[in-house]
């Protein structure tokens, strides 16, 4: 029985598509649903147009209620039972109870080497340390923002020069390779952490 994966987004949804693209070739994961919590998130008309259920929570509507915001969110995960969540540029945080439902579940791409800058504008900020390195991680959501298991991690070298947005640049496309690794191998129960390249 293959596992059954959701996939929350908040923007283009490019990890999203990695991992369907991936999951699409023999693979012990399905995609059962990609849930956005911003109605014109670009990554919804993607995953119809890849013929996946989409649905939208959209966060606005609950005017700052996050409990409310995220029991319909819980609703419509429990109704896609999935057995994996991946959060792929999902940009809420979530309450510890919300998080505790699905602990062991649910996995996180994050654009840093964890635990260096958790949070955001990870790009300028690993800039601003002077980092020779930069880099994206994959972890398991734990209550702890941007805390949890390291599952994988892509470096990439920063050049002299570099913007913020060249770094995002230069990572984006190892994000692409690294998720779907370690989707793969988290979907068999494989949870050692792993350094791509
Ligand atoms: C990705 O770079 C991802 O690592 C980042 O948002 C982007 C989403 O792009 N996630 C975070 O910053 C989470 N804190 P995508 O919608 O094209 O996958």
């Amino acid at each position: 029985m293959k596992k059954r994966v959701a996939i929350l987004i908040s923007g283009g949804g490019s990890n999203m598509e990695a991992l369907v693209q991936d999951m699409e070739r023999d693979h012990p994961a399905e995609p059962v649903l990609v849930l956005a919590n911003i109605p014109d998130a670009g990554g919804l008309a993607k995953a119809k147009a890849r013929g996946i259920p989409t649905a939208c929570i959209d966060h606005r509507a609950f005017r700052g209620d996050r409990t409310a915001f995220e029991a319909a969110l819980n609703q419509a995960l429990e109704a896609a039972a999935p057995d994996i969540i991946c959060l792929a540029g999902f940009m809420r945080i979530l309450a510890p109870e919300f998080i505790a439902r699905w602990q062991g579940k649910m996995l996180n791409i994050h654009p840093s080497i964890l635990p260096l800058f958790r949070g955001l504008h990870t790009h300028q900020r690993a800039l601003d340390a002077g980092m020779a390195v930069h880099g994206c991680t994959v972890h398991e959501v734990t209550g702890e923002l941007d805390g949890g298991p390291i599952l994988g991690q892509a470096v990439i070298p920063v050049h002299e020069g570099d913007t913020a947005d060249d770094l995002a640049a230069r990572l984006l496309p190892l994000e692409h390779k690294l998720y779907p690794v370690v989707l793969r191998r988290f979907a068999v129960g494989n949870r050692a952490k792993m350094l791509l390249g």
